[in-house]
């Protein structure tokens, strides 16, 4: 069973005709952007908002049109992966690094959609390194910052230098074992000056998508 198809292809279910979709990243959304792309082929019209430069890539391959988060109002559904999703469905994401277009998309969406096989699914967040976003200026100040909350934070590389995102920014992967208070731990990394955003998706999830004991659930919240 290829669990990341399974459930990527499902929430393709919840995409209407006509819709703007944001597109998450990662390799259990490909499957989602992919058979997406298909059903466009085959006439489907809607429009796709991408969080990264991979997933823009991917969905001009697979022809689906595109749009730019400014020329629109609103964005009807996002569907998106994760690392970590605890049981009140909120999320540890980042680990492809593209956390702060992700963040910025699953908030302007009228609903979420999460997409995650059955290992990210834990009953407290903090086992995988939470990925943390932040400027290059004076990152070092930034990372004893985030160790005084508690992290153990290390810069993340690619090829022997620093990893950078889509905003040009670097990413810090900082282990907090368990997190106990999501909610709170999300916003005081957020105080850190220096921080642009962290991988903790508290209340964004309206449904979660996944595998338990080989079969397919979906979790809700609330969805439209
Ligand atoms: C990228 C992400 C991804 O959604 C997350 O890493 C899950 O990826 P995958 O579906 O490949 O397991 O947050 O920044």
């Amino acid at each position: 069973m290829n669990e990341k198809k399974e459930v990527g292809e499902k929430a393709v279910d919840y995409v209407k005709e006509g819709m703007i979709v944001g597109l998450g990243t990662g390799s259990t959304v490909f499957y989602t952007i992919s058979k997406l792309g298909k059903l466009v082929q085959q006439g489907f019209s809607i429009k796709g908002i991408p969080t990264s430069k991979q997933t823009e890539k991917l969905a001009i391959d697979v022809g689906i049109p595109l749009v730019s988060l400014n020329e629109i109002d609103h964005i009807d559904l996002a569907i998106d992966g994760a690392d970590e999703v605890n049981r009140d469905l909120d999320l540890i994401k980042g680990g492809g690094g593209a956390l702060l277009r992700e963040k910025i998309i699953a908030k302007a969406a009228k609903t979420f959609i999460v997409v995650t096989d059955s290992h990210k699914n834990v009953d407290t967040l903090g086992t995988f390194p939470l990925p943390i976003e932040v400027v290059p200026f004076g990152y070092e100040m930034t990372i004893k910052y985030i160790r005084e909350l508690g992290g153990n934070p290390k810069l993340r590389e690619k090829d022997g230098n620093p990893f950078l995102t889509d905003n040009g920014n670097y990413i810090i992967d900082s282990s907090f074992q368990e997190i106990k208070h999501p909610n709170e731990l999300e916003k005081n990394l957020n105080l850190i000056p220096g921080v642009v955003d962290n991988g903790l998706f508290i209340g964004l999830a309206d449904a979660v998508i996944t595998i338990i004991d080989k079969k397919l659930v979906t979790n809700v919240r609330r969805l439209i």
